[in-house]
């Protein structure tokens, strides 16, 4: 048996902040968002919606789509580096409002690379034979902590959320090679300060991130004992097109094969991943037995990278 996704689902706010929107709070134009980055527009999330109200939505689509129901949960994982209260966790929140009693739950915090890390934890608990069921949340609500007078940043980011439940799946399907990495010598270039504002060396993680994202996707291709040439789905962490397409390159698929939510969503930090898989999910672009590839990288710094192949 292998450990695969078996049910996503995701959520964005309603309200839309386009381009020129920015334009009027900000020194910036729509024509250097879309080159520079590929966003049209961000969802943001309002005052009384935090990231548990986003979270549990996600949650609630992923178990509908896994057939599952909250009581068969054994573990649930939230990956987010703004959860609503240092404690208790989005995770804790999220269970008692699932109604998800069997399941025991913690946040973690790898930024963008979250889902990847929870991803991989989740399925170790379902290898090890200690649980069946784990529900893997990537969630965040940028907003509250970015500085809306500073355009290197406001630009980029937005808010959302993406679930994904884990289980056993037939054998040849589902996760067949990862890779998490860290480097915290690189934590000053994207951080939280003190003024609690989000700070980001914008040039400093695009360097690491053109590197990164393709050799972490080769690296996951390598391990699975597969050949570029096998994959057909990419899903990378949303954060700037540019970087994105450093990975397509590499993995040397077509454009149609990569989800670019990006556009419509901006940078949703841990949500980003499991948005834009779900996202290609609705529309169809994979299907069963179609080896994907998810990549994203964030701060810390950390990166995380899973080659699948989707099915039950
Ligand atoms: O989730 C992971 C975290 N985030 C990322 O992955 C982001 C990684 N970095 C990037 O995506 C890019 O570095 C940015 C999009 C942040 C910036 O793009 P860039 O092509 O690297 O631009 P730059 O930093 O080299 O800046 C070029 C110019 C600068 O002006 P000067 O110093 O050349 O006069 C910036 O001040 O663009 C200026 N600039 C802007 N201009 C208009 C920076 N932000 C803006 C803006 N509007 N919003």
């Amino acid at each position: 048996m292998g450990v695969g996704i078996i049910g996503i689902g995701h959520y964005a706010p309603d309200n839309i902040v386009t381009n020129a929107d920015l334009e009027k709070i900000v020194d910036t134009t729509d024509e250097w968002i879309r080159t520079r980055t590929g966003i049209e527009e961000r969802r943001i999330a309002k005052d009384d919606e935090d990231s548990s109200d986003m979270a549990l939505i996600a949650a609630e689509k992923a178990l509908k789509s896994a057939g599952k129901t909250a009581e068969e949960i054994d573990l649930i994982l939230v990956a987010t580096v703004t959860p609503d209260k240092s404690f208790p966790s989005v995770a804790c929140m999220i269970q008692d409002r699932l109604g998800a009693t069997n399941a025991a739950a913690m946040d973690l915090a790898a930024a963008c690379a979250g889902f990847m890390y929870g991803v991989i934890t989740g399925q170790q608990f379902i290898e090890a034979g200690a649980y069946k069921n784990v529900l893997v949340v990537g969630v965040d609500k940028l907003s509250k902590i970015t500085d809306w007078t500073d355009r290197n940043t406001c630009v980029l980011l937005g808010d959302g959320a993406g679930a994904a439940v884990l289980s056993s799946v037939s054998e040849g399907n589902g996760i067949l090679s990862f890779e998490l990495g860290a480097s915290g010598k690189g934590g000053p270039h994207l951080l939280q300060k003190d003024d609690g504002f989000l700070y980001m060396n914008g040039r400093e993680v695009f360097k690491f991130a053109v590197r990164q994202m393709p050799e972490s996707c080769m690296n996951v291709v390598e391990k699975a004992g597969l050949k570029k040439e096998d994959v057909d789905f990419l899903v990378p962490h949303q954060a700037n097109i540019r970087i994105m397409e450093a990975a397509r390159q590499r993995i040397g698929i077509d454009e149609d094969k990569m989800a670019t939510t990006i556009k419509y969503y901006g940078n949703n930090s841990s949500a980003s991943i499991p948005i834009a898989l779900s996202q290609s999910i609705e529309d169809g672009k994979i299907k069963d037995g179609d080896v994907v590839v998810l990549v994203g990288f964030g701060g810390g710094l950390t990166w995380g990278a899973v080659a699948l192949r989707w099915g039950k």
